[in-house]
């Protein structure tokens, strides 16, 4: 135990609203990611909608999804959309050439895309094929979808069984193309992304698609301030790719369970640096963007580990631990943070892939600690950012090196419940925390994801072993919480109004 920290909410102070498209998700045609996690087909025993699992869409409607991002990642650069439409039986097979030479049935396209995104009620981000497509190619594929005039590829959806145009709110212009996406560099790629925005863009599209060029991997500055200076005026959104890990060498990235407290270190200093890589990313966007019109869209993140033995390394398939939640929650606290610049971000990825919400095996299924993260905190999507002041910054320490030990932040839901979401990074101290609480509210909920190891995590036959547990309202004198935030945990605190 250490002192008392106090936590002071700011009445005054007004932070805007926190977008919910911070809270979106990714899902790339990678290994079980998209087929057996999310698709079975109509013919599966098991039980689905119109060929998406039941269980899955179940579990993240309880999440309220914004946005969710496909078809990739780098599958985006090498996908065809035609081959995703029309009778299912007469799709074309392809070799999957990025995730692992399998065959690609395509079973799964736009016509399902679109079915899952209206059955989860999110809005539709579509990543196009910039660097094996053509241009022609991606503006088809925009008036397939979103078009309403007589015209024959319109026709063509409608006979595939759509009548209606759908409208995707984000249009993304090429995956990491200075890698899988073309190997580009940023100034040949800025001319292209001009280039494709000529024929896919305003007044063409209404309502409106924001449309995301592809930004810097990590720290590429370069790639930022060439982006912003050749292309700035011209896009909607430039995305931004970090990943966390442990040992931040992509040959040996360290296990998903089963590390030690230097992996459980370093993975969260790698979390944490997403303050850092923001910060510098956005300074430079200030340049020629200082009134932030140009969202900056952290369109992958979340932790990256060695696959799981035994299973294709090209299939990214890890567990998901306490560490993996701790990860989550600096995470999107960083990103309330800075929600005047970056005002979507999604996770890599829902499902069987890299961090995911939900893991499957065959009929079962389970939710991670990062599942349980986003649904402690999708109270914040759409809220009044508040201001919260600590009495003092108490530090992690391992070895020679420190971390902040706690992050906090809070908001206030449109019906005057406050939230707060916090989390301790120490594995060894609990963190003694009081709380002023403003007149108009009293605690009403207090939910707390720890466990003793920091690697616990869910099984199949364990499904529900790591999740937050409702916790007596904490002790209140006069307008005093004091609160216990245990080590190595994930917290939310509810104030109801009174
Ligand atoms: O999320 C997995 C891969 O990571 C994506 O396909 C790619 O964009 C990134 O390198």
């Amino acid at each position: 135990m250490s002192d008392s920290v106090e936590l002071r909410l700011d009445p005054a102070a007004r932070g805007g609203t926190i977008p919910p498209e911070l809270y979106g998700h990714f899902a790339e045609h990678i290994g079980r990611g998209i087929y057996e996690g999310l698709w079975v087909g109509p013919e599966s025993s098991i039980p689905n909608t119109r060929g998406l699992r039941n269980d899955v869409l179940e579990a993240l409607r309880q999440l309220d999804i914004p946005v969710l991002r496909w078809p990739g990642g780098c599958f985006a650069d090498a996908y065809h959309w035609r081959d995703g439409i029309g009778p299912r039986d007469q799709r074309p097979r392809r070799r999957d050439p990025i995730w692992g030479n399998v065959i690609e049935t395509n079973a799964f396209g736009t016509h399902e895309f679109m079915d899952l995104v209206e059955l989860l009620g999110c809005k539709a981000y579509v990543a196009a094929n910039l660097g094996s497509g053509t241009v022609q190619e991606m503006s088809d594929w925009v008036e397939y979808l979103t078009g309403s005039a007589d015209s024959t590829l319109v026709r063509e959806r409608r006979a595939n069984g759509r009548e209606q145009p759908w409208h995707i709110d984000y249009l993304g212009v090429g995956n990491e193309n200075w890698v899988c996406g073309g190997n580009m560099r940023p100034e040949y790629y800025a001319d292209e992304f001009r280039r494709y925005n000529c024929f896919v863009r305003p007044p063409y599209l209404k309502p409106a698609i924001h449309r995301i060029a592809c930004g810097p991997n990590e720290a590429d500055y370069r790639w930022t301030e060439v982006l912003m200076e050749r292309a700035g005026t011209a896009m909607d959104g430039l995305s931004l790719h970090a990943y966390s890990l442990p040992t931040g060498d992509w040959k040996r990235k360290g296990p998903a369970t089963g590390f030690d407290e230097n992996q459980w270190f370093s993975t969260l200093r790698a979390a944490v640096r997403m303050d850092e890589l923001i910060t510098r990313h956005s300074a430079i966007m200030d340049r020629t963007d200082p009134d932030r019109r140009v969202n900056l869209v952290v369109d992958e993140w979340g932790a990256w580990y060695d696959t799981e033995p035994g299973t294709n390394p090209r299939f990214l398939y890890q567990q998901n631990t306490l560490r993996d939640a701790l990860v989550a929650a600096v995470t999107l606290h960083i990103f309330h943070q800075h929600a005047d610049r970056v005002r979507m971000a999604n996770l890599a990825q829902t499902i069987n892939v890299l961090q995911s919400l939900i893991l499957t095996d065959g009929p079962r299924m389970l939710r991670t600690p990062t599942y349980h993260v986003f649904e402690l905190f999708k109270c914040h999507q759409g809220a009044e950012r508040l201001y919260v002041q600590l009495s003092a910054a108490p530090t992690y320490t391992y070895g020679a090196d420190t971390l902040p030990a706690l992050s906090v932040a809070a908001t206030r839901a449109p019906d005057g419940t406050v939230n707060l979401t916090l989390a301790n990074l120490d594995p060894h101290r609990d963190h003694p925390l009081s709380l002023r609480v403003p007149s108009n509210v009293a605690a009403a909920d207090w939910r707390v994801l720890t466990a003793a190891a920091m690697d616990a995590h869910n099984t199949f036959d364990e499904p529900d072993r790591l999740v937050p547990a409702h916790l007596p309202a904490p002790a209140q004198e006069a307008d005093v919480l004091q609160l216990n935030l245990p080590a190595k945990s994930v917290a939310r605190l509810s104030l109801s109004p009174v």
